[in-house]
């Protein structure tokens, strides 16, 4: 596990960095990549990254999937909220990937946990997510995997926290009766099946959970702890998260001194 320091911008410009060399290295390979997507606040800034690039500097996304980490159960169609509208408007329509190569768990669908079954058999079809953008929940949920979560887990139904729908009521006019109770997200092991693992937290709010995740012991209670488990996996933090990290005098000493080969 990698833990990197450093203010909002230089974060971002990291990760979209990790982006665009899994999509140069697939390019080579005749192939392209597979980008696994997240929603809320923490990836906003990689997004608009990667749009500029997109933009001045020819990044394509064209041949490009693209998976969500999680739905909300139950949002219509046209719900702002509804996270694959956030993902349209945050990342796809600002880039040239194509509205089919989006995909995300059908939080309207009949037969939930058969959509679920769909969802992770669609994410090996395309022979798996090369790199996986990752937020970090106050209570240290990753994608929606709430404390308790299986640490084996695969996409299914999970009943979301009190203090996530609170943390997610400004979403919906701070009314947290309006925020869903129930979501489908990739499970832990789906998450950790990702190649390489991008996780981005800014902030004193998300201090503790980013302290559990990287020093704490692996426990179900602090799902992202899991995270400690998997070989290439970065945690990308601004001062105000990392403020609780017991090595961090040693993480700035290992950035400052990573030989300019080294990528995250
Ligand atoms: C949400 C999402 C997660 C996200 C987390 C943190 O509920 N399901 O994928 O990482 O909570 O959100 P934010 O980045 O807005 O702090």
């Amino acid at each position: 596990m990698e833990v990197v320091i450093a203010p909002g911008p230089e974060l971002a410009r990291l990760a979209a960095d990790a982006v665009e060399r899994a999509l140069r290295a697939r390019a080579a390979e005749g192939r392209h990549a597979v980008l696994g997507i997240a929603t809320g606040s923490s990836p906003l800034a990689v997004y608009d990254e990667l749009a500029r690039r997109h933009a001045q500097e020819g990044l394509s996304f064209a041949g490009v999937r693209a998976f969500m980490l999680d739905e909300y159960v139950g949002l219509p169609v046209e719900h702002p909220e509804r996270y694959r509208n956030v993902i349209e408007k945050e990342f796809a329509s600002r880039v040239d990937i194509a509205a089919a190569d989006v995909h995300g768990p059908d939080g309207l669908a009949e037969d939930l946990p058969a959509a679920c079954a769909a969802y992770e058999a669609a994410i090996a079809d395309a022979g798996g997510v090369d790199v996986q953008l990752l937020g970090v929940g106050t209570d240290g949920h990753i994608a929606f995997n709430e404390p308790g979560s299986s640490l084996a887990s695969r996409t299914r139904i999970k009943t979301l926290t009190r203090q996530t729908r609170e943390d997610n009521a400004r979403f919906f006019d701070g009314d947290v009766s309006r925020v869903p109770t129930h979501c489908l997200t990739q499970g832990l092991a789906t998450v950790m099946s990702a190649r390489h693992v991008v996780l981005l937290a800014s902030g004193k709010q998300k201090a503790e959970a980013i302290h559990h995740l990287v020093e704490g012991p692996v426990t179900a209670m602090w799902p992202g702890t899991i995270l400690q488990h998997h070989p290439h996996a970065t945690i990308l933090v601004d001062e105000a998260a990392a403020s609780r990290l017991q090595l961090a005098a040693y993480y700035r000493e290992t950035y400052a001194l990573k030989p300019a080969w080294q990528t995250i």
